[in-house]
């Protein structure tokens, strides 16, 4: 592997998919540390909207690419944040070749720029990774139950290739590479319409409608708040030793969907009838962290309880909406029109 640069102070710091809800809140962070931070990302499900704070800010800049397409960017950097992806099924699944391609081209293509940086490269990975997992709670060394042809592969399965290349690629010495396992995370600027369990039964509750709930709603999941998150991501990037695999990011606290929901409800002070619907094929039943790695390699934990993180992610779903959400619903991103037809065909 080439010799590192030592910077000391501001790094010059690429972010793919920094439109995006993490990304975002990721190159907020970095630019509060003083870094110089450049954003790629096409803006499939991310917006410009949520990085409008930094406009005019002389340490940031925004490139409007694809990484599936080669990119060359002038001057040194320092490292890269791969987060360039489309993360809910909706999303994903609406254009499933494109999300696979982002995963493994889009991921070479930032691992060659990388490379030719000489910068440190951080892959967001996921415990989709892991499929529906017969082991739990889930450790880094458990090797996954993913169905490589259903619906959801083209994200399970693109991620999996992804660390593959990630770990070819440190292996033969080209690129200092840390491979973060992230499970799932929420907070402010999340979107209204991206399907997650999370935005789904907030934005539910705050517009008076019922709940839908996927199955009995006994299954579980393990929501990490996203300054947690974003700080373990930062924690990995910089830990001075590369680990040997990846790490898992994510609160280790489960609870069933259904637990979820009465605490939305609780904070809300309001009652809703539930809807059950069919679980999705390949749906996870259970999903928790086990982060002894995270916390015995980077000293990460996160510390934000589920009950306080819903609260300012509430508050910003609630001042989404007022807002009206007006752009997305003046003129609906193409994964929202492909995925209105795929929930319609029970898929997600
Ligand atoms: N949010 C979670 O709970 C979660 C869990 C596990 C893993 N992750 C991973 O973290 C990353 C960020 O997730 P998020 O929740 O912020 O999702 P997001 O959809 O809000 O952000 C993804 C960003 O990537 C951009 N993007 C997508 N494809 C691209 C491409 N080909 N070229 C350039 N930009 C592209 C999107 O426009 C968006 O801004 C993703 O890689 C996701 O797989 C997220």
């Amino acid at each position: 592997m080439q010799e590192r640069r030592l910077t000391t102070g501001a790094k010059r710091i690429l972010v793919a998919g920094g439109a995006g809800f993490i990304g975002s809140n990721l190159c907020e962070h970095l630019l509060a540390l003083g870094h110089n931070v450049t954003c790629v990302d096409n803006l499939l499900t991310g917006r410009r909207e949520n990085l409008r704070a930094h406009v005019g800010n002389s340490r940031f800049r925004f490139i409007d690419a694809d990484i599936c397409d080669p990119l060359n960017i002038e001057g040194p950097i320092d490292e890269v944040y791969n987060l360039a992806c489309a993360a809910s099924p909706p999303s994903y699944q609406a254009d499933p070749v494109h999300t696979m391609m982002t995963c493994v081209q889009g991921t070479l293509n930032l691992l060659q720029l990388a490379e030719r940086h000489v910068a440190r490269f951080l892959q967001a990975s996921t415990s989709e990774i892991y499929g529906d997992p017969e082991e739990h709670p889930q450790r880094e060394d458990y090797v996954g139950h993913v169905n490589c042809t259903g619906p959801r592969a083209c994200y399970d399965e693109g991620k999996r290739a992804a660390e593959t290349l990630c770990y070819d690629m440190l292996r033969s010495g080209r690129v200092d590479v840390r491979v973060a396992r992230i499970f799932n995370t929420y907070g402010p600027r999340m979107r209204p319409d991206d399907g997650r369990i999370v935005s789904n039964l907030i934005v539910q509750t705050l517009k008076g409608e019922a709940l839908t709930i996927y199955g009995s709603g006994e299954q579980t999941r393990a929501f990490c708040y996203v300054t947690d998150l974003v700080r373990g991501l930062v924690e990995l990037m910089t830990v001075a030793e590369t680990p040997d695999g990846p790490i898992n990011l994510g609160n280790p606290g489960e609870f069933t969907v259904n637990r979820l929901a009465s605490l939305i409800l609780s904070q809300l002070g309001v009652s809703r009838p539930v809807r059950h619907f069919p679980l999705p094929v390949d749906d996870p039943r259970r999903r928790r962290p086990d982060i002894d790695r995270a916390q015995e390699l980077l000293a990460w934990t996160p510390v934000v309880p589920l009950e306080d993180g819903l609260k300012p992610t509430i508050q910003w779903f609630r001042q989404t909406l007022a807002a009206g959400a007006s752009l997305e619903r003046a003129s609906p991103p193409q994964f929202v029109v492909a995925a209105a037809r795929i929930a319609a065909q029970g898929a997600t």
